[in-house]
């Protein structure tokens, strides 16, 4: 963040908590469910997924987020493995229970929950969490409680194969348009690939990056405004300036409760404040209990 103060008209602090990467799973047993990529899906979900997502740490998990005092919190998406109904009904009952919990809840899809063709064309992510999608689909801007504008991009379509992401340049601009209207001072972005696709936290392979990143990415960096823009996907935090264009920070989360081999680590979220110092950004770690920890931006 630049030195000079930002614009926040003496509003009180906003406050806000980022979740990613649920990856709610199932394992699928019907075979004609599984003559698509969902195959590869469900042998991953069988080898690996069900060891590192830990999704019975998912009521506890919430309670923590809760716990913050915080009422605002986006989620970026893969909130499935392989976009079942199944799957979708955990994610539903899991962000349902943060809504009981009293947080306000905005969220984006993720590559996973639009895993298959048929899950996109069937729209069964719009279709298990409509409650929760803004009524003009994304790209969307909504208004935080003090006042923050959060705007929603989409970063998504289904893939034969790879893990790419998209956004179109006519999403670009409409995106743009948004920032545009917003009143002075910071703002959020949302999405679920990160436009940087290398930092102190990544690397991510060309089969796993977001399209038009670098237009996405220019686009901010001309705007004029203060932004941090939120993601995840790459299941590492990362917390960064952008190199060439001082107004863009940049903060991946890592997935919410993902248990890495050979790390104690269990779960993980991020805490962010912003005031007229700039975006501050808190990460909580569960090992045997919660860590909260201030970052420094690298
Ligand atoms: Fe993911
Ligand atoms: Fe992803």
């Amino acid at each position: 963040m630049a030195e000079t103060k930002l614009e926040t008209a003496g509003r009180p602090a906003e406050k806000l908590i980022h979740i990613a990467d649920l990856h709610f799973w199932s394992l699928v047993w019907n075979p004609i469910k599984l003559l698509n990529k969902r195959f590869l899906g469900n042998l991953n979900v069988w080898l690996k997924r069900r060891r590192e997502f830990q999704m019975h740490l998912a009521e506890d998990f919430a309670d923590a987020a809760a716990a913050t005092g915080i009422t605002t919190v986006v989620l970026t998406g893969d909130f499935t493995s392989t976009a079942t109904d199944a799957e979708f009904r955990l994610a539903r009952a899991f962000v349902e229970g943060l809504s009981k919990r009293g947080l306000q809840v905005h969220l984006v899809p993720g590559n996973h929950d639009v895993y298959t063709f048929e899950s996109e064309r069937t729209r069964r992510f719009e279709k298990h969490l409509k409650a929760f999608i803004p009524d003009q689909g994304y790209p969307s801007r909504v208004t935080l409680p003090n006042g923050t504008p959060l705007l929603l991009i989409p970063t998504v379509s289904a893939n034969y194969l790879s893990a790419k992401g998209r956004i179109r340049k006519k999403e670009i601009e409409e995106a743009l348009r948004l920032i545009e209207g917003c009143p002075p001072g910071p703002v959020l972005v949302a999405a679920h690939y990160p436009v940087l696709h290398k930092t102190h936290g990544y690397d991510s392979s060309p089969d796993r990056q977001l399209r038009n990143a670098d237009l996405l990415r220019e686009a901010l960096g001309s705007c004029g405004r203060e932004i941090l823009y939120m993601a995840g996907h790459v299941h590492r935090f990362s917390y960064t300036a952008d190199p060439h264009f001082s107004n863009v920070e940049y903060l991946t989360t890592p997935a919410f409760f993902m248990r890495r081999h050979g790390h104690v680590e269990r779960g993980a979220f991020s805490e962010i404040h912003i005031d007229e110092e700039g975006f501050h950004v808190y990460r909580h770690g569960y090992a045997e209990e919660w860590i909260r920890e201030k970052t420094q931006r690298q």
